[in-house]
């Protein structure tokens, strides 16, 4: 199966670093990978998240349609993966799977990300050697696609456990699905937490050092990121981790990106094409195909090996 990603600009002045040639129209098309003999291309739209989030749904959609039906009819491609906001606007990808024109298969990546977030926790406790069983953990985004099956896989683990979102019918919603001991809140008490994990379609920085405790780990799963780097600095007791990047040994030549690293989204449906596994994957996550993605990760070396923030790698106790 041939594949293509779809994001969109997580930074706007990114876009004068792009070749010429990979710009058609308002979807910037990378050269074709190849990746151990299956192809496809990585994509993205013109539009910042502020955008993505701020225009018209209906505006938004159709511009992701069309640079489907580009994909898919005149780059031969099988299979899309939604990346960043594309999800959140297509209500986790279920609104692609139901359009007419569109006959290949569509996935979101985000059960591997979840995979990895999950990863991502469970590595930064062990480097600053503390016990999920001693800690409070808060989810932002505690319903999301993301947000939901690291709410199931974490909350079990964790002494308490504060899950946030936006919507009250949501996160009562949410309560049925969860076991453990937490909590539901439409605020944003992440102060309270040792480690929080934000994986929310805010479209920027949503975290403050005002609403992190001291020494906080954050596993950031955002695009773009909802802890800044200035923020970073302005706390050098927080602990700040990427909380979707594994290793990708391949040149992807994408500005911005950092070296030898990949998104866990994108990967996902370069696994599922390298697999030939002709479905959809969208909406709420099945966590039997997560633990599947996990193991394509292993078998391909595709893999979480050491922590960085903003691409930098984590070291040491502190
Ligand atoms: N690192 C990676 O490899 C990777 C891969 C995939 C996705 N991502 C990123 O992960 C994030 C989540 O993706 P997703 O597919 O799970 O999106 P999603 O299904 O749309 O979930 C996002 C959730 O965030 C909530 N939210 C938005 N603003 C919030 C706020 N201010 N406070 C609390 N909750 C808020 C939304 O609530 P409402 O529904 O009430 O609006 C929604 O439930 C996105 O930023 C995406 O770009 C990263």
């Amino acid at each position: 199966m041939k594949f293509a990603t779809i994001g969109h600009f997580l930074d706007e002045n990114l876009v004068k670093q792009f070749p010429e040639s990979w710009i058609h129209g308002n979807l910037i098309i990378s050269p074709e990978f190849d990746v151990y003999g299956t192809k496809g291309y990585i994509t993205g739209l013109t539009l910042t998240a502020q955008e993505m989030m701020g225009f018209p749904r209906e505006t938004v959609r159709s511009h992701i349609l069309n640079a489907i039906l580009l994909l898919q009819n005149d780059f031969d491609v099988d299979i899309i993966q939604l990346g960043a906001l594309t999800t959140s606007v297509t209500d986790g990808g279920v609104w692609v799977a139901k359009q007419k024109e569109y006959k290949g298969f569509v996935n979101h990546g985000d059960s591997y990300t979840a995979a990895v977030t999950c990863q991502a926790v469970t590595k930064a406790l062990d480097l600053f050697e503390k016990k999920s069983s001693d800690q409070v953990i808060a989810i932002v985004g505690a319903y999301g696609v993301i947000g939901e099956a690291v709410t199931k896989i974490l909350v079990s683990q964790f002494k308490h456990s504060i899950l946030i979102g936006r919507r009250t019918d949501k996160l009562q919603q949410l309560k049925k699905n969860v076991d453990g001991d937490f909590e539901t809140t439409v605020e944003l008490r992440t102060k309270e937490a040792d480690v929080v994990v934000t994986a929310t379609s805010h479209p920027d920085a949503l975290l403050q050092s005002e609403h992190l405790r001291k020494n906080a780990i954050v596993v950031d799963v955002s695009q773009p990121p909802n802890l800044s780097l200035q923020v970073c600095k302005a706390r050098p007791d927080v602990c700040r981790v990427d909380g979707g990047l594994v290793d990708f040994p391949f040149v992807t030549g994408i500005p911005g990106m950092a070296p030898g690293k990949n998104f866990s989204c994108i990967i996902e449906v370069i696994m599922q094409a390298m697999e030939d596994e002709r479905e959809n994957h969208v909406g709420s996550i099945d966590l039997a195909y997560l633990r599947k993605t996990e193991k394509w990760g292993k078998k391909y070396g595709f893999t979480l090996n050491e922590l960085t923030n903003f691409g930098k790698k984590i070291e040491g106790v502190r």
